[in-house]
């Protein structure tokens, strides 16, 4: 019989016609196997699972779980050999413009597990509230979670979001996600993306202003000062916090989206620059990242940027670059040059906080996880990650539709690599697995939705062209010169 799995295994061996027992008779981890790699068995005697690791043999849960699904009453006799082509095949969920309670975040981190990815990308601070309980300094969940209202494209709300995540919350996403075989990436970002730091602590802007959470969406000119040695003491005091927290091998420090308009006028960047003998203040950037990268590698940790932080050519090789901006391929090829790795998550591709007029299910399915440009160092791309900005997904349900099923897509695209059998096949899959979506619980677009005709993929588009004002256009282009 014709079995659905999402995603698709490497190999399938059918065996026979007969019905096989549903019970796991063996269970083991073989050192043969590739760390995530396993191996399925399904005959009349039962079931025997083995996996690299126990992350793998979770992965052969999951298998189980879908065939299941597809035959309740009588399972097929056959073997499953497969293994992922991509180490990293992540998914992210933006909290710092929207807050979704653990509980939901839980039921999205169920979902993504079960379509074997293995990180979440936690983006739990931003302009707009940093939302995640700090010991060492308190005043960021006290003053840095409060944003005195919601202005987000075309909508207005006085309403105070003040939530954040207690560390016992956190602890508890953490060993939620380990249970699933999911790494959690926490995101710092820096020195952009930081106006909720200043708002509780503002002396760590180049010049001291008080200021407010951010209430609307952009980019701000106001980032962490790269001269204050201060700066970097807090930086490093916060990552301890969030150590004592995250077990994770990888951390993000961001670098995306830094105006370095302030940084020009402050008489301590200069000087920095000056003694590090930085050629411009890309490098200054490239300079920050390094010491922190430097800070986290001492302490056993790796850390991710966005590809921005690479602008100055002179950022640590080890440092993993998370490619967003899709022209931006020959910024990072200087880094994998160089021995360095990197993400592919382009928004064309990859961003499901965009409707699915703009960013089909299709499209995430077609990203290219070795594009032309990249292709002789395509061992160095780790692999790939889908990603939900929230600036406009208020609530569970939305945010539930806008990622599933494109999120399943991105599994597939990290799981199969090159060796995708093409969006027909994972369309028809999807459609025999959707009563798993329902059993999570998960509220999903529906089928009329994934690829839309023309005229409502145009409907859709000038919709949420509508968030951005000709004034908010001309202002982004101005910031985005100072990058
Ligand atoms: C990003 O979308 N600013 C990484
Ligand atoms: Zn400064």
């Amino acid at each position: 019989m014709q079995i659905s799995v999402i995603p698709e295994p490497k190999r399938i061996i059918e065996d026979g016609g007969g019905a096989a027992k549903a019970a796991v008779i063996e269970r083991k981890i073989d050192q043969k196997l590739q760390e995530e790699e396993y191996r399925l068995r399904l005959n009349k005697d039962g079931i025997s699972i083995a996996g690299g690791s126990e992350r793998a043999c979770l992965y052969a849960e999951a298998t189980i779980e879908q065939l299941k699904v597809q035959c309740p009453e009588r399972l097929p006799c056959l073997t499953i050999e497969d293994r992922p082509s991509h180490p990293w095949r992540a998914f992210h969920i933006d909290c710092a413009r929207h807050f979704f309670p653990s509980d939901e975040l839980k039921k999205m981190i169920k979902m993504c597990a079960h379509f074997k990815m293995n990180r979440f990308h936690w983006h739990f601070m931003d302009d707009q509230g940093w939302r995640i309980e700090c010991s060492r300094y308190p005043l960021l969940h006290q003053i840095g979670a409060v944003r005195k209202g919601d202005h987000f494209g075309c909508y207005h709300s006085e309403e105070i979001e003040d939530r954040y995540y207690t560390r016992d919350e956190v602890k508890e996403i953490v060993s939620y996600c380990e249970s699933l075989g999911i790494e959690v990436v926490p995101e710092v970002d820096m020195p952009g993306h930081a106006t909720a730091i200043l708002a509780a602590y503002p002396e760590l802007g180049c010049h001291g202003k008080k200021m407010e959470v951010a209430t609307r969406q952009g980019i701000f000119r106001d980032i962490l000062c790269c001269g204050k040695e201060e700066v970097f003491t807090f930086i490093e005091n916060v990552l301890d916090d969030l150590m004592d927290l995250f077990p994770s091998k990888y951390f993000h420090i961001g670098g995306d989206e830094a105006p370095k308009e302030r940084w020009k006028k402050c008489p301590l960047c200069q000087k920095r620059m000056e003694q590090e003998g930085l050629a411009n203040m890309q490098q200054l950037q490239g300079y920050m990242e390094n010491r922190i990268a430097a800070y986290l590698k001492e302490r056993g940790r790796m850390a991710v940027v966005w590809n921005e932080a690479a602008n100055g050519g002179n950022l640590d090789p080890d440092t993993i670059v998370q490619l967003w901006i899709e022209d931006k391929e020959h910024m990072v090829e200087y880094h994998l040059a160089k021995g360095g790795k990197a993400i592919l998550s382009p928004v064309k591709n990859c961003y499901c906080d965009y409707p699915y007029g703009v960013t089909s299910l299709e499209t995430v399915y077609q990203l290219d996880d070795s594009p032309g440009e990249l292709a002789e160092v395509k061992d160095r791309i780790l692999g790939t990650e889908c990603l939900a900005w929230t600036e406009y997904i208020r609530d569970a349900g939305k945010l539930e539709t806008m990622c599933w099923p494109r999120y399943a897509a991105s599994a597939e695209v990290g799981w199969c690599g090159k060796e995708r059998p093409g969006y027909l096949s994972f369309e028809k899959r999807l459609k025999a697995l959707l009563p798993l979506f329902e059993a999570y619980g998960i509220q999903i677009t529906e089928e009329s939705g994934w690829v839309l005709p023309e005229e409502e993929a145009k409907r859709q588009k000038e919709e949420f062209q509508k968030n951005f004002s000709e004034e908010s256009r001309e202002e982004l282009k101005k910031v985005q010169e100072e990058i």
